[in-house]
C-alpha cells in the first residue's frame, strides 16, 4: 500500500481506541473506549463499523471492561462479563461477527483452567488479540484467494466499505484489489457512494486513493449506466451475515447491485471470512435487518434534504439471494454453489 491506512481499532498499553469513521474523510481522529457505554454507543453511531471490525472492537472492549472490574470471585466476575457481553451484543443486530466475537470471548473464559480473576483478565486480553490477529491473516488470505478472478486492467464495482477500515487490515472485498496492486496489476474501481451514510465515497474512495488505486466515485443510481458502458468486469462486495444457504446480508443497495450485475452478465462476488458465516440461520428470510433513524435519510450529512416529519423507511441492510452470487471469496478459497454444502465446509472448525 502506498500510504498506511489508519487502523479502525488500536489497542496500545491496555488502552482501546476506535478511529471515528463518522469524521472521515475530513479528519482522522481516535476516540478512547474506556467502558461498555462508550463501546456500545460508538458501534451504534458507526464510529466503528464494518462487520469484522465491529467483532474485533467489541472483543477488545469486553477485555477493557473486564480489566476495570473489581470483583474478587471468579463466579461474580464471569456473571458480570456475561452481562456486559449481552449489552454490547445488542448494539447492532445484523453483522454476525459481533456475537461471534463476543461469544468466543466468553467461551474462552469458561474453557480456561485459570482460577483467579487476574488470570482470567489476562485470558480475555489474549483472546481479543487472537481475534484481531486472526482477522488480519484471514483478510490477507481473502485477497490472495481473490486473485483467481482478478485480471490486469479490469473494472471492479464495489458497494459500501468492505476495506481496511471495516476490518483489522486489508478488508474483505477490497483485499483482492490491494493484493493485485502489490502484484503489479492495474485495477480500476467504481465506488458506489452508498446512500444514506456514504460509506462508499467517504470511506472506500478515501482508503483506495490513499493506497494509490484508480478510483471513481459514482452515486448509487449511476451503477447501471457504468455497467452498460462495459466498464465493470466484476462486482465484489462484503457481507454482514451469510445464511446457511448462501443468502447474504450486506449494506442496503447491495441487492439492487446484484440484480443489475445479473442483467448485464457481470459476475457478482461476495468476500468474507468464516466469522461472517452463520450456518445456524437457514436463509436470508431469518436475518434480522437493522432499521435506523429517519434523520439519516432526511438529514444525512447535516443538511435537511427532505421535509421534517416525512415518513421514512431506513433499513441498513438488504439480502442478496444466493442465486445471484457467482462465488464467495474466503480465506479458504472461492466457494461456489451449492452454498449450503460449500459453506458448511468453511464453518466447521
Ligand atoms: O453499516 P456499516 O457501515 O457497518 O455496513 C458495513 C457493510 O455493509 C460492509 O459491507 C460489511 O460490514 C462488510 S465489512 C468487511
Amino acid at each position: 500500500m502506498d500510504k498506511e491506512i489508519a487502523l479502525a481499532v488500536k489497542y496500545e498499553d491496555g488502552r482501546l481506541f476506535f478511529l471515528d469513521q463518522t469524521l472521515l474523510p475530513e479528519k482522522e481522529v481516535y476516540v478512547e473506549i474506556t467502558n461498555e457505554t462508550e463501546a456500545w454507543t460508538a458501534i451504534k453511531r458507526l464510529v466503528l463499523r464494518g462487520a469484522p471490525a465491529i467483532g474485533v472492537g467489541a472483543a477488545y472492549a469486553l477485555s477493557v471492561c473486564a480489566d476495570h472490574l473489581a470483583m474478587e470471585t471468579v463466579s461474580a466476575f464471569c456473571e458480570e462479563i456475561h452481562r456486559i457481553k449481552e449489552y454490547l451484543n445488542c448494539s447492532r443486530p445484523t453483522a454476525v461477527n459481533l456475537s461471534w466475537a463476543l461469544n468466543r470471548m466468553e467461551s474462552r473464559l469458561h474453557s480456561s483452567d485459570k482460577t483467579t480473576v487476574a488470570e482470567l483478565k489476562e485470558v480475555l486480553r489474549a483472546e481479543a488479540k487472537a481475534i484481531y490477529e486472526e482477522d488480519v491473516r484471514m483478510c490477507r488470505k481473502i485477497g490472495e484467494a481473490g486473485q483467481e478472478i482478478i485480471k490486469d486492467k479490469m473494472g471492479i464495482l464495489t458497494h459500501c466499505n468492505a476495506g481496511a477500515l471495516a476490518t483489522s487490515r486489508y478488508g474483505t472485498a477490497l483485499s483482492p484489489i490491494y493484493v493485485a496492486r502489490e502484484n503489479g496489476l492495474h485495477v480500476r474501481v467504481f465506488a458506489d457512494e452508498t446512500r444514506p451514510l456514504l460509506q462508499g465515497s467517504r470511506l472506500t474512495a478515501y482508503e483506495l486513493m490513499k493506497a494509490g488505486i484508480d478510483t471513481t466515485v459514482i452515486t448509487d443510481s449511476m451503477a447501471a449506466v457504468v455497467m452498460k458502458k462495459g466498464w465493470v468486469d466484476a462486482v465484489i462486495v462484503g457481507a454482514d451475515r451469510i445464511a446457511a444457504n448462501g443468502d447474504t446480508a450486506n449494506k442496503i443497495g447491495t441487492y439492487g447491485v446484484a440484480l443489475l450485475a445479473k442483467a448485464h452478465h457481470i459476475p457478482f462476488y461476495v468476500a468474507c471470512p468464516y466469522s461472517t458465516v452463520d450456518t445456524k440461520t437457514p436463509s436470508g428470510e431469518d436475518i434480522v435487518i437493522e432499521e435506523r433513524a429517519a434523520e439519516e435519510v432526511l438529514c444525512g450529512m447535516g443538511k435537511w434534504t427532505g421535509p421534517k416529519g416525512a415518513k421514512v423507511f431506513n433499513p441498513a441492510f438488504d439480502v442478496t439471494p444466493h442465486a445471484l452470487i457467482a462465488g464467495i471469496i474466503t480465506e479458504k478459497g472461492i466457494l461456489r454453489a451449492p452454498y449450503d454444502q460449500s459453506l458448511r465446509k468453511l464453518d466447521c472448525r
